[in-house]
Parts: C-alpha cells; sequence; structure tokens
C-alpha cells in the first residue's frame, strides 16, 4: 500500500489544492484532491488484469474550476434537488440559490464540491485512508447551523473503496451528501455506458414532474423501464425514459445498515461495480446531460459517456413529509456509508 500527495494547483483566490494519491497491492489506484473532497481518478483491473482510470475527471485543478458537472464531487450540504428553491424547518423558511431552473440543485451556488477541505492521510498495513474535514458556516448558502462535516476515503486490498461521511450541527438543519463519480467501466472517455448491465435492489422509484422534482409518490418499478430488479443493459429501455435516467431508487433492505445496492458490469472488458450503503436511496443518473463538449482524462465525455449512482436521502425529502427525514438536530450525527467494490467476470 502506498500514499503520496502532490500538489493540484490553485483557486482564483490562490489557496493551494492538494491531491492524495491510495494505491494498494493490487495496483488499484485512487486519486483524490482537497478541491471538494472528490475523486479524481480510479484505476481498476479488467478481467486479464489490465488497469483502466474507470472515472471520468480532470487531471489538474484548472478543470474543475472550468465546466464541472460535479465530476468525483462530495456534494451537500443537500445533495439534488429541493423544489422551488425554499424550504420550511421548524416554522422558519429559508430561501436558497435557484440554480437548476426553479429549483436548487446539490448545496446551491458554492456547494461542498466548490470547497477546498482540510485533509488528512492514513496509512496501516491493510488500508490506507484520507480524511476530508470541512466546517460549513451558519447560513452558508442560507442553510442554518454550524455543519461540522468528515468524509474518509478507505482503500483496501479486497478492491474496496469506502466512503464514509459524517456531519453534526449546532442548530437544526437539514443534510444529504453524496459521491458524484461518473463511471465508465470500460475507462473514462470510451464511448458510452449504454451497454453495461446494471442491477438495482430497488421495487420503487420516485417518479418525477418536468424540473426533476419527486411527485411524492413512491412507485413500483414492475413492468416499467426502471425494473432493474433483475440485471439489463443501461440502453435497453433508456428511450422509453424521456430524458434518460435520472431517478432516485428505493433501496430495499434496512436504511442504517450497509446493504448491497447495485451491481454493474461491463461485458468486454469484464470489469464489475458493486455498490453497499447504508442510505434509503440512490439516484441513477445515466449521464443525460454530457454532450461531447468536456476533454478530459481519457478523452471526450459523450452523452451518456458516463453513469452515476448516487447513494442519497430522496431528492426534496423536505417537502414529502412521507419521505425518510433529512433534519439533523444539535446532538445528533449525520453518517452515511457507501462502499465501492471492483471484481471482475
Ligand atoms: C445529477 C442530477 C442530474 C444533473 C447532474 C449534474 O445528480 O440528478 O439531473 O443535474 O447531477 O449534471
Amino acid at each position: 500500500m502506498s500514499l503520496t500527495q502532490s500538489p493540484f494547483g490553485q483557486t482564483s483566490g490562490g489557496a493551494p489544492v492538494d491531491c492524495f494519491t491510495l494505491t494498494n497491492n493490487n495496483g488499484v489506484v485512487a486519486k483524490l484532491t482537497t478541491y471538494g473532497a472528490r475523486l479524481v481518478e480510479l484505476h481498476a483491473p479488467d478481467r486479464s488484469g489490465r488497469l483502466a482510470d474507470v472515472i471520468l475527471g480532470y487531471d489538474s485543478l484548472a478543470g474543475y474550476l472550468g465546466k464541472d458537472p460535479y465530476f468525483g464531487a462530495t456534494v451537500g450540504r443537500y445533495a439534488n434537488r429541493i423544489a422551488g428553491g425554499r424550504f420550511t424547518l421548524n416554522g422558519v423558511t429559508y430561501d436558497l440559490a435557484k440554480n437548476n431552473g426553479p429549483n436548487t440543485l446539490h448545496g446551491g451556488k458554492v456547494g461542498f464540491d466548490k470547497r477546498v477541505w482540510r485533509a488528512q492521510p492514513n496509512q496501516s498495513a491493510d488500508r490506507t485512508s484520507v480524511t476530508f474535514m470541512y466546517h460549513s458556516a451558519d447560513l452558508e448558502e442560507n442553510f442554518p447551523g454550524n455543519l461540522s462535516v468528515t468524509v474518509v476515503y478507505t482503500l483496501t486490498d479486497a478492491n474496496e473503496l469506502t466512503i464514509d461521511y459524517t456531519a453534526t450541527t449546532d442548530k437544526p438543519t437539514i443534510v444529504n451528501l453524496t459521491n458524484h463519480s461518473y463511471f465508465n467501466l470500460k475507462g473514462a472517455g470510451q464511448g458510452t455506458i449504454l451497454d453495461h448491465v446494471l442491477a438495482l435492489r430497488a421495487d420503487h422509484y420516485t417518479p418525477v414532474d418536468d424540473t426533476l422534482i419527486p411527485t411524492g409518490q413512491i412507485a413500483l418499478v414492475k413492468g416499467t423501464p426502471f425494473d432493474f430488479t433483475s440485471p439489463h443493459r443501461v440502453g435497453e429501455r433508456i428511450d422509453q425514459v424521456k430524458g434518460g435516467y435520472d431517478h432516485n431508487f428505493v433501496l430495499g433492505g434496512q436504511g442504517g445498515a450497509l446493504r448491497p445496492a447495485a451491481r454493474v458490469e461491463e461485458p468486454v472488458t469484464g470489469r464489475v461495480l458493486e455498490i453497499s450503503t447504508t442510505q434509503p436511496g440512490v439516484q441513477f443518473y445515466s449521464g443525460n446531460f454530457l454532450d461531447g463538449s468536456i476533454h478530459a482524462i481519457g478523452g471526450t465525455y459523450v452523452k451518456h459517456g458516463g453513469f452515476c449512482l448516487e447513494t442519497q436521502h430522496f431528492p426534496d425529502s423536505p417537502h414529502h413529509a412521507n419521505f425518510p427525514s433529512t433534519v439533523l438536530n444539535p446532538g445528533q450525527t449525520y453518517r452515511q456509508t457507501t462502499t465501492l467494490r471492483f471484481s471482475t467476470t
């Protein structure tokens, strides 16, 4: 196992940004940066042992400061959408930035993805990790409460990358954290993900309106293009879904316990990604807004050139009493754990 630190660039305000490269004994590499506590590269072996970087990203900070659809980022304080750019908590209404049509997306104008985090690397015999820390001040992006957040990425020799999140607050607030990596198991820039075969442990999903806000309904996937309870090619039924997949799936099993959520297999390289999480939901996004205008690590990112599986609480939870609550009160600790496991067939 090895862990190295190197400079990644400077923000426009002159803040230095670092990178950490974690390598396990099988050659699996995870590269992380303090800018947005992001995953920048993730190299996994194919069935003949050849490594490729399987996530989309830039090779220097300058790329992330330009056109960035949240590549590999830690997203918060509230990942996904909040309808109408406002929510009410304990009788007080908070107006947020409307940075996605009429709605708030991924924490507002300057979310956690655009902040420089502090970092603490750690290494032991069988694991190597980096702890990222960020203090989100009271009323930053107009969310109430001073929020202390940690995100720990841990790489093991089992070819597992675990992401552990915690957060505490000094006033009631709302929290929803996720990682926004775009995967292409053929390798970043190697065409679309439409031939990847996806299985999701979700009997239900949350249908949305035209602005991608949940209607509140928890609908059965059975008999719809959203049924991935048995494996399907992503592209098989995507034409039946207006705009492509960009939906929250309701995960089965006991929320709060780490349990399997998704399995993705790429038939040509044999690479398999399995995701487990403690979260109640996962946003399956099929890279619909990628349009070939980004040229970064591995080549050009075409439409459907990557997919995201964002483990999370449901979008717009503050407006839906029937969704699991995203309220965090003083004295409580928000926790979420998600594990990415790579293997081959
Ligand atoms: C996803 C979201 C998409 C899109 C994307 C960023 O999490 O569901 O609608 O906004 O982020 O381009």
